[in-house]
């Protein structure tokens, strides 16, 4: 080009955590314990989520450090247990109260919150009754929402409903959705998928009625596939991996349909769901103003074998590439660098991730996440040099603003993380945040803030609007 476009001027600048892992306080003030607190399992020298940032305690140091760097926006997510401790029973009022004041904090300073409704802590009396495979939790998590929407639907006015959803369906075993005694264990996922999409088609119905002007869409994490190469099968294989890790969800959640392929895949593997009388008009009459998606890569692959060999790559204990007999086989993209975790970096499919969806749904997009897990080191002048995570996000916004330049409505972005918070995955050590917190996997420390030197490169961004 031979001008770039310009970040709109109301640009919603601002950086994003989630409730379980960054606010610790896991059973304080009526908090009821969610799927996360009832994991058993860590991997190995990794902490637990019950004191993470102790952000519940720290919330007004935090949003005061939040307007310093000048951030426009604020994405963080409510805990389902603490407005409601066992999902569908009592509201527990200490809970309504804490995301108040929180809320409060957040409006003080000017910032704007966006408020992700669940983000992969399902109360844990759910899951002992079958969790998103009972249609009871789509009932559930819609008066969930009515409360949400009663208490804070005057004070907020953007809205994320599901915090990647398909990726709880495609990564089960790693976020807690897949119950290993099934025997179908896919067939129940997409039963929970589907009742998920119906429960997400509800509350945009019912945001939309109770507050006019409020704003409301799903958030996924998409990743364009590329054919690792351009034979023709491979292409195929990459058209069935987007319809089933991408498509599938934002057909529904933008357009209310089940994606073609995406279905025929079911129903060819036996995965279908049951689709209850009155679902299909449910689906197609909740319409989401705008699309959030979480990037953080794309994904290559290739044709499927068809001979049981297709292999599953995994970085650390992510998965990162996973193949199915007939449908594609994950392939490793030798053109990109990673990060130290394993995870490609693709801030050019960055762009390409946001002409796709653009062009396929023709709705302003919202970037929830983005962003680079590293080892970072508090050095001897008690400082954050973190200046690779600085190339990370200036590439991407390089990207980014490539895409505005072509033609894609792009309204915000909230990388990963406001400030260091406890990987889904891989403990404290993988951080992610603008603001170091000074804390180890086991030693708790003083839990001090520190802006590391991406936060004032990001404030000089958000300050001229500009890379
Ligand atoms: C997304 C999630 O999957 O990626 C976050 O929404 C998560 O909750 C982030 O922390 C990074 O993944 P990880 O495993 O490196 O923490």
């Amino acid at each position: 080009y031979s001008e770039l476009k310009p970040f709109p001027a109301d640009f919603l600048w601002g950086a994003s955590t989630s409730a379980y892992q960054v606010e610790g306080a896991w059973n304080e003030d009526g908090k009821g314990p969610s799927v996360i607190d009832a994991r058993r399992e860590y991997p190995e020298g990794t902490t637990d989520f019950k004191v993470a940032s102790d952000h519940y305690h720290r919330y007004k140091e935090d949003i005061a450090m939040f307007a310093e760097i000048g951030l426009k926006s604020y994405r963080f997510s409510i805990a389902w247990t603490r407005i409601i401790p066992d999902g569908s029973g009592e509201i527990n009022p200490a809970g309504i109260d804490f995301y108040h004041r929180l809320i409060d904090e957040i409006l003080s300073h000017g910032i704007v919150p966006i408020v992700t409704m669940y983000h992969f802590d399902l109360p844990q009396a759910l899951q002992e009754k079958g969790g998103w495979y009972n249609r009871e939790t789509v009932d559930a998590f819609a008066r969930y929402a009515d409360v949400l929407f009663d208490e804070y639907g005057s004070k907020v006015k953007y809205w994320l409903t599901i915090n990647e959803q398909n990726l709880m369906i495609l990564q089960g075993a790693a976020l807690g959705t897949l119950d290993e005694k099934l025997v179908n264990q896919k067939k129940n996922l997409y039963q929970q998928n589907h009742n998920m999409l119906v429960a997400q088609a509800k509350v945009m119905n019912s945001l939309h009625n109770k507050i006019p002007g409020a704003k409301i869409g799903p958030a996924p994490n998409i990743a364009v596939i590329y054919p690792a190469t351009s034979k023709p099968e491979d292409i195929l294989a990459a058209f069935n991996y987007n319809a089933i890790r991408n498509w599938l969800y934002l057909d529904m959640a933008a357009r209310g349909e089940y994606n073609t392929l995406a279905w025929r895949y079911m129903e060819e593997k036996g995965y279908a769901p049951e689709i209850l009388p009155g679902d299909m008009d449910i689906l197609r009459s909740g319409k989401p103003d705008f699309i959030a998606f979480n990037y953080y890569t794309t994904q290559a692959v290739e044709a499927s074998r068809g001979d049981g060999t297709d292999e599953v790559i995994r970085g650390g204990n992510k998965l990162l590439k996973s193949g199915e007999d007939g449908v594609h086989r994950g392939a490793a993209n030798d053109h990109l660098p990673r990060t130290q975790f394993g995870t490609e970096i693709d801030p050019v499919g960055f762009r390409n991730t946001l002409r796709e969806i653009y062009d396929r749904y023709h709705l302003p997009l919202l970037i929830t996440e983005n962003g680079l897990g590293a080892f970072d080191k508090l050095d001897e002048n008690g400082e954050i040099n973190d200046d690779y995570r600085i190339d990370y996000l200036r590439r991407h916004l390089e990207q980014m603003q490539l895409a505005i330049t072509d033609g894609v409505e792009v309204f915000g972005y909230t990388p990963w993380s406001a400030l260091d918070l406890i990987s889904t995955h891989q403990g404290c050590s993988k951080r992610y945040g603008l603001i170091y917190v000074n804390r180890d996997e086991f030693d708790l420390k003083d839990l001090k803030r520190i802006r590391k030197l991406s936060s004032y490169w990001y404030a000089d961004v958000i300050k001229n609007n500009a890379l």
